[in-house]
């Protein structure tokens, strides 16, 4: 678990360096997505967890829109919030495959047979986008397996993916 942790840090670090260094505005931006538009994702095996809504959906379908022959995989509770992401991908990529994974990761036990899934499943993964999550101003909520809800999706669900993929 150390391990991930320290990667996690050196790569905050990394990204406010980054941040501090170049000046961003309008036209870098336009430089970036210049740069990348003849340049798609060839093939890119994609897991969004929380992929259903918000952030993770935004990037499941971003992801789509600039790859050749994605396989995209998103993870969350509602299926109809999950339809309504899998007609968007087939619409801004035709030529992908999609896929929903009905999981509630607030339980570890879940998440982590989810994991073990994906991992003897997919062949690869490029891609790995932990977003799952909710805003709660409630105090310690705890689930059946005795962890508190918000510390297992935002922390050990998300460690638990990056430890099994
Ligand atoms: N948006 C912001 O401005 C902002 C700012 C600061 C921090 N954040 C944090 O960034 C993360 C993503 O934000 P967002 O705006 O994308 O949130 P969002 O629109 O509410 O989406 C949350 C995603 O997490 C999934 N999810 C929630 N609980 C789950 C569970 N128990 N099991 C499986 N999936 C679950 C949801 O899927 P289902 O509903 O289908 O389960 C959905 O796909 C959150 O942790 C949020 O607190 C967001």
């Amino acid at each position: 678990m150390a391990q991930p942790i320290l990667t996690t840090a050196v790569a905050s670090l990394a990204v406010l360096l980054l941040a501090t260094q170049i000046p961003w505005n309008a036209s870098t931006l336009n430089a970036l997505r210049a740069a990348h538009a003849d340049r798609p994702l060839q093939s890119p095996v994609a897991v969004f967890v929380g992929g259903t809504a918000g952030i993770g959906a935004a990037l499941a379908v971003k992801t789509a829109k600039y790859s050749v022959n994605p396989d995209i995989h998103i993870v969350g509770r509602k299926k109809a919030s999950a339809e309504k992401v899998l007609a968007e991908l087939r619409t801004v990529n035709t030529n992908g495959t999609y896929s929903f994974h009905e999981c509630d990761i607030s339980l570890l036990s879940n998440a982590r047979t989810l994991a073990t899934t994906l991992a003897h499943q997919l062949p690869k993964i490029n891609l790995l986008v932990l977003t799952a999550g909710n805003l709660s101003f409630r105090g310690r909520t705890e689930t059946c397996e005795g962890h508190d809800v918000k510390m297992v999706l935002h922390y050990y669900s998300r460690m638990l993916f990056v430890d099994a993929l």
